[in-house]
């Protein structure tokens, strides 16, 4: 079946061949078998066995203390992203971001450094920036009583200032989180209290990242959901490849085949490739083929994110738990440039309204209905085969960053 997804074709874009990705990647892609190897099970990863039966209690997606604990030892604990750091391009960028719960300012300063900000004026607490939309501000100014910041949180002014008894700008400092950028993505620590720990920026994942263009894409469009089903059961579509000539039989199912993928472990981030529908290894030595329109990478980021290719786009999206049973999701669109031209704009928004519809109302509905079928207690236990085995070494990984005690 032809898609939008599948024709989307910018007129001066940056062309994604084979020899474009990385040896990593590129070793991947090679072991990715032909189709015609049947439905028998293939070795996808050293570390995977391609036949399990596994299983997880149904509590971990329905028990408000195992959010809290996750909350606790990893979402207020460690590094986690934030948004493509391209939708922060220039000096000067600036953003309101509340997709964790807390009020954050997100800003690119004159030196070019991102940082994270709670928004929140040192005055009495007003939120200084209102809007979600990325626009450009020299200065933060507070809209209660002019309080103005520099895009590095330093207090330049308050008006009065002399009605304060030995007032002192440096006390009034913004409150800053610990902030990176990192394959192309701004990552933070969201507890300033906790001393960063940075040890899962791998340089593997970053160099895939950069093969794939990420640090230099242009930042189409971005759509923030509210799922109300817990952020594992909506991260679980995109780490299996078990549903997908399924759930989506009636949109993209018939572009994919019912194989695993071959995955790869990146630090503590997963890649795994797939040959889509008319893959044949002995294609991939063509010269100048968009190696996106047979091959799919799809990459499970450390803890919350996913990055997943099309032929001419990337797809990231953000899951950030607000409660046991409701995430937010950030949808961003990724293009290697922006559409110069009415086709290209055409092309790319009807991609755009493809893919949130396959996203929106096949995997997150998937996710919402077995939010709902979990929580009629009618099982205590889910399981998991061969197609779907990412998952459970995903959820050891993510167990063992739990804290034992407080
Ligand atoms: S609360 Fe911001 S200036 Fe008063
Ligand atoms: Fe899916």
């Amino acid at each position: 079946m032809a898609s939008a997804a599948d024709t989307a074709a910018p007129s001066a874009r940056k062309k994604p061949t084979l020899d474009t990705l990385s040896p990593s990647q590129i070793e991947a892609i090679r072991r990715i078998p032909a189709h015609d190897s049947g439905q028998k099970p293939v070795p996808i990863a050293d570390w995977l066995d391609p036949v399990i039966k596994k299983t997880r209690p149904a509590s971990i997606f329905l028990d408000p203390a195992r959010f809290d604990l996750e909350q606790r030892s990893v979402f207020r604990r460690l590094p986690v992203p934030l948004m493509p750091a391209a939708r922060l391009p220039e000096a000067g960028d600036v953003v309101a971001f509340d997709g964790y719960g807390p009020a954050l300012i997100v800003a690119r300063g004159r030196d070019g450094v991102v940082r994270t900000f709670h928004n929140a004026c040192q005055h009495k607490g007003s939120k200084l920036v209102e809007t979600c939309e990325v626009h450009k501000a020299a200065r933060l100014i507070c809209p209660y009583h002019s309080w103005t910041y520099g895009l590095d949180g330093r207090l330049l002014a308050a008006a009065r200032s002399e009605m304060f008894t030995d007032f002192d700008k440096s006390e009034y400092r913004l409150s800053s989180l610990p902030t990176r950028e990192y394959a192309g993505m701004i990552w933070a620590v969201l507890d300033p209290e906790v001393e960063p720990d940075w040890s899962g920026m791998d340089d593997g994942f970053a160099e895939d990242m950069a093969h794939l263009g990420l640090p230099t894409a242009h930042v189409y469009n971005h759509r923030r959901f509210q799922i109300d089903a817990n952020w594992k059961l909506v991260l679980e579509p995109f780490m299996e490849s078990y549903h997908v000539t399924r759930l989506h039989a009636s949109s993209i199912g018939d572009l994919f085949t019912d194989m695993a993928s071959i995955c790869t472990k990146l630090g503590p981030h997963q890649r795994k490739v797939a040959g889509k529908i008319q893959f044949k290894p002995s294609d991939l030595d063509i010269p100048g083929e968009n190696i996106h329109k047979t091959v799919t990478h799809a990459y499970q980021v450390f803890p919350n994110a996913t990055v997943i290719t099309s032929p001419y786009y990337i797809s990231m999206m953000v899951l950030m738990p607000i409660a046991v049973d409701r995430t937010n999701v950030d949808y961003y669109m990724l293009l290697p440039q922006k559409p110069d031209n009415e086709k290209a704009e055409s092309i790319a928004s009807r991609s755009y309204e493809l893919i949130l519809r396959v996203f929106g109302e096949e995997d997150f509905r998937a996710a919402r209905i077995t939010q709902e079928g979990l929580a009629s207690g009618g099982l205590k236990t889910v399981t998991y085969g061969g197609m779907e085995n990412t998952i459970p070494t995903y959820y050891d990984q993510l167990e063992s960053h739990f804290l034992t005690n407080e």
